[in-house]
């Protein structure tokens, strides 16, 4: 009886072990995967959404020391991404959305514009660095999820979002409006047309507040003189700061998305289109994402 309960015991810790991805290292209801390459915060985001989760959120001293343990093993004594963002330029949280409870800021860090954390190997304290440097990472994912839900998109790269049942894209690479428009369309979209405050803000979370300005698929139409969505789609929400854009649509007929410093909300501001900037593309869910969901 009493070896039977111990085998018990021992398997189902061993179920707990094995629902960690692959070459993630599991700690109390978490599981961790280091990544030695260095990469941009926001590209650090994105490759642990498609590990299943977040980049890591820190809770408490046993798990910061804990990390800082792993990270000697894992990243060669290099500084790397946690998942502390400075909100909408307005708040420290963490990109998991959970509670920002606890931090270990270098005692006299500086508050700068730099508005990502990164932990320092030395000595376990973070430090705030500029969201487009590179750095090593670490991902976190619950392991008591069994496996992360299938991606609609069927790209790792696109990120869903269930109430428009659309894809979005964040592109960090700049271009002017026409050579941005050509690769949302060779994607099977557009630039991303907006029709809810809710859809804002998810771009703006997406996007993990790097940049300043981020292109979007609407422009002045001179002809009819009115402003129109690249994708066809109407113009029912169209945020401008101050209700109308802030310069003449026929000069300036292009259109991006920003974030008001004082309240983290978002607005659109109108400008030229030859001047290359980041920004997102916008796509149905494909198709056969659905025929695969009534296989199921
Ligand atoms: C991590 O990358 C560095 C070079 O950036 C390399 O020297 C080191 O061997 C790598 N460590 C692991 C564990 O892959
Ligand atoms: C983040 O957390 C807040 C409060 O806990 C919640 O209202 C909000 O919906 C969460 N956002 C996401 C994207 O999970
Ligand atoms: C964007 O740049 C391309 C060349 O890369 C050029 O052909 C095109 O006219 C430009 N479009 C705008 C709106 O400036």
């Amino acid at each position: 009886m009493f070896l039977f309960k111990a085998l018990n015991f021992l398997f189902v810790i061993n179920v707990v072990v094995a629902t960690c991805p692959e070459e993630s290292i599991p700690w109390g209801t978490q599981c961790y995967k280091f990544y030695n390459k260095s990469v941009t915060f926001p590209e650090a985001e994105r490759t642990c959404y498609n590990f299943g989760g977040h980049l890591a959120s820190i809770h408490d001293g046993f798990t910061n020391t804990f990390l800082g343990e792993q990270a000697q093993k894992f990243l060669n004594g290099k500084d790397f991404w946690i998942g502390a963002v400075q909100f909408r330029d307005v708040v420290w949280g963490w990109t998991d959305n959970s509670t920002f409870d606890y931090s270990n800021w270098r005692p006299g860090v500086k508050e700068e514009h730099d508005d990502c954390g990164v932990f320092r190997i030395n000595d376990g304290y973070w430090i705030k660095d500029f969201s487009l440097n590179y750095r090593s990472f670490v991902c976190q994912t619950s392991n008591l999820e069994t496996s992360p839900p299938p991606n609609p998109c069927l790209d790792k790269d696109w990120y869903f979002y269930e109430p428009t049942n659309s894809c979005y894209l964040v592109s960090t690479e700049e271009y002017n409006l026409t050579d941005a428009e050509n690769i949302c369309i060779s994607h099977g979209g557009h630039l991303a047309s907006l029709h809810s405050h809710q859809e804002a803000i998810f771009l703006m979370d997406i996007e993990t507040v790097v940049y300043w300005a981020m292109r979007l698929g609407l422009h002045f139409d001179n002809q009819d003189q009115t402003w129109k969505w690249l994708d066809g789609t109407s113009t029912d929400y169209m945020p401008w700061y101050s209700n109308t854009p802030s310069k003449p649509p026929a000069n300036y007929p292009c259109v991006s998305l920003f974030e008001n410093e004082d309240n983290g909300e978002p607005y659109i501001d109108n400008g030229p289109c030859d001047v290359e900037q980041p920004f997102f593309c916008k796509k149905p869910v494909p198709a056969s994402s659905w025929q695969l969901e009534l296989i199921k």
